[in-house]
Parts: C-alpha cells; structure tokens; sequence
C-alpha cells in the first residue's frame, strides 16, 4: 500500500514529545510540527496507534512504550533534548470508560500523571493536552464557552478533567505551563492523502459512513429521530483534523513565547445533524448508504456545539475547512486509499 510521499522538512526549532504520535490527531499534528520547522519524537504504545503510520509517513522517531512507564520516560528524557511535551495518548471510547472505568482512569489519568511528574523531573514545564468537550457533560448552553460548567457524564470525561485540574495546581505550585484543548468532534483527513482516521473499533459517525459507503458495513445507525432538533437527529461540531493539527502548532508556540495556562475549545462554531452527515455522504461518494433509524443512546445530548471565539482571539487560529462536504471530500480519499 501507498501512502503517498513523506515529509521532509528542515529544522530550526526545539524538539517536541508528541505522545499518541501514532493515532489519528497525533499525526496530523505531527505533520503539522514538522512543517512549522519543529523535530519530533512520538511516543507511542500501538495498542491503537499505526506503526506505518510513524515511520513511513511522518518519517520521524518512533519510541514504542506506555506513558505510564516512568523509568522509559525517564531515559527518554535524559537523553534528548526535549523542549516541550504533546499529549494525545490516551484512550477514547466513551461506552467502554462507562463498563470499564479501571482502565480509562489508569491510562488516561495514571499515565498523564506519570508523564508530567517526569516532565517535572527533567525541567520540561511546556505541555500541549487533549481535552474533549466531553468534560462539559450536558450543556446548559450551546455554543458552549470555555467557563461553561465542567460536569462529565461518563467517566472518560472525567479522566480528562481530573487531569485539567492537576495542570491548573502544576501551573500554581511550579509555573508548569499548559494549554488544554477541549475538541469537539474531530473529523477528516489531511488534505493531501497522507494521513487519515484508522480506529479499531471504529465508533466514530464519519468512519462509520464511509465504511458503510465502501460496502464494508450494510448499514449506519441513526441513534434517536425524536431530538428537538430541526430534523430529530443529535447536531454535532465536526471540526477537521488538520485544523486541530494547526492549533496545536499555534498553542505550543503561544506557549513558548510565554503565554500563560489556559483552555480552549476548538470546535467549528457550527453544527450538523446526523442525517445531514450521511445525506451529504451519499452526495460525496456517489454512493448507497443504507441508514436504521434505532432507538435514542443513553447520555447523548441533544446539541454539543463549541464557540472557539478564544482560540481565534488568541492563538490567531482560523480553520480552513469548516465545509461539511470538504471534511467528508478528504475523509472519503483517506478511505478509499486505505480501506478500499
Ligand atoms: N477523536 C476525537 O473526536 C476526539 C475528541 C476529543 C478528544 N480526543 C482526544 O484526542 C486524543 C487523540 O484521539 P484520537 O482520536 O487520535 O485517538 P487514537 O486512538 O487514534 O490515538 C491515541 C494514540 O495514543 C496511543 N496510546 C493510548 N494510550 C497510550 C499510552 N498509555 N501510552 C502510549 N501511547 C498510548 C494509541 O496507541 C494511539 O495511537 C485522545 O486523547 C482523545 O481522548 C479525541
């Protein structure tokens, strides 16, 4: 299989960690890194993350290993010069926090906690994390603010809110400087084919109806047609992934020019209902996809959509791809390139 040409680029900027390097956001935000002129080390355990992926396509280093091994973070640490820490490793499936609680609180809080009191040891204070709006729980108000109340209704929203709260302690007790992004529903793929979402399983609505496109599932569940929303579908935030991949690059360098602690959402300010997804599939791939309608989802909310006023104002972040049909356009190529 192809993936297309690598990425070589040049550098003059620090070195930065990028854990889960290999799983979907990671790499884009490791192109993104190393177009910005930045040199990167991933850090990754494959148990979701693609070995290819790392070594093919990014061209960059590989070290396979757990964020909660804190004598490999130690050596990692003592032997180059990492400036700066990208942490996207984690795990992310929502039903399985809710049935299997132990894991999502080990490797999602234990090993972020191993990871920075590592970082602690070795001086490194500048640290990039993935949040999810999930940590809001049911929004009172949509678009939702970042000073919306944070009350996670599943114990994968938690993990990440507990550890958004032990940044916001690191940053008092030892100047650690962070920013936390709260993503709303990542999507697409980079726009030049090389990289794309590969989840295994995949839970996600936009894989899913792509899979169902290309014949490898029969059908897409609609869960809940009696939403009050316009057509009683659930309206999500799609926000694609090379946009997110940018305002990493953008945060990490508000840090590093001295910017202080802070949180941001990045969604697109912009929301699609479920039939309005698959609808504007089908015109994508020119495709059948089968849709069954079923009953609603416990804990799905009606409307999750973000305002990322802050990350404009202050990070300078302007996406470039809010359209529904250009992040199902890239999506669609991803798909056809790697699961076709
Ligand atoms: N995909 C979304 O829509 C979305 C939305 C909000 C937040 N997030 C967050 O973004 C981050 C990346 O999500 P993704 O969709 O790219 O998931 P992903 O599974 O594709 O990537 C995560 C990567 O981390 C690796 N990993 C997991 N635990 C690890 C550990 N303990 N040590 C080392 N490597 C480990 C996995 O192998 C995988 O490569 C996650 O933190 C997730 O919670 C994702």
């Amino acid at each position: 299989m192809s993936f297309g040409e690598g990425v070589d680029v040049s550098s003059n900027k620090p070195t930065v960690l990028v854990t889960g390097g290999a799983g979907y956001i990671g790499s884009h935000a490791v192109l993104a890194l190393k177009q910005a002129g930045y040199e990167v080390v991933i850090l990754d355990n494959l148990v979701y993350g693609h070995r290819d992926i790392a070594e093919a396509v990014l061209k960059v280093e590989l070290v396979v290993g757990d964020t909660c091994d804190r004598t490999l973070l130690d050596q990692l640490f003592a032997s180059r010069e990492i400036a700066a820490v990208m942490h996207f490793a984690a795990f992310a499936y929502v039903g399985e926090s809710v049935t299997d609680p132990a894991k999502y609180y080990h490797n999602n809080f234990v090993g972020t906690l191993t990871l920075l009191e590592a970082m602690l040891a070795a001086s490194i204070k500048t640290f990039v994390f993935s949040s999810t709006c999930a940590t809001y729980g049911v929004p009172q108000e949509v678009p939702i603010p970042e000073n919306h109340p944070q009350n996670p209704i599943n114990p994968y929203g938690a993990t990440k809110l507990m550890v958004e709260r032990v940044l916001q302690d690191f940053h008092q007790a030892y100047d650690f400087k962070s920013v936390c992004f709260r993503y709303f529903n990542a999507a697409g793929a980079d726009p030049e084919g090389r990289l794309g979402e590969d989840h295994n399983p995949e839970t996600h609505l936009i894989p899913l109806v792509l899979l169902t496109a290309l014949g490898q599932r029969q059908s897409v569940s609609i869960f809940g047609t009696d939403y009050p929303t316009p057509d009683g579908t659930c309206i999500r935030d799609y926000i694609h992934v090379a946009d997110l991949a940018q305002a990493h690059v953008l945060g990490l360098d508000y840090l590093l020019k001295g910017g202080e602690t802070a949180a941001f959402n990045l969604g697109n300010g912009n929301g699609f209902s479920v039939r309005e997804v698959i609808e504007t599939a089908r015109q994508v791939t020119g495709r059948e996809i089968l849709a069954v309608e079923c009953d609603r989802r416990p804990g799905d909310p009606p409307a999750l959509v973000g305002s990322s006023d802050l990350a404009r104002t202050v990070l300078g972040w302007n996406p470039q791809y809010a359209d529904l049909n250009v992040i199902l356009t890239h999506a669609w190529n991803w798909h056809q390139k790697r699961h076709g």
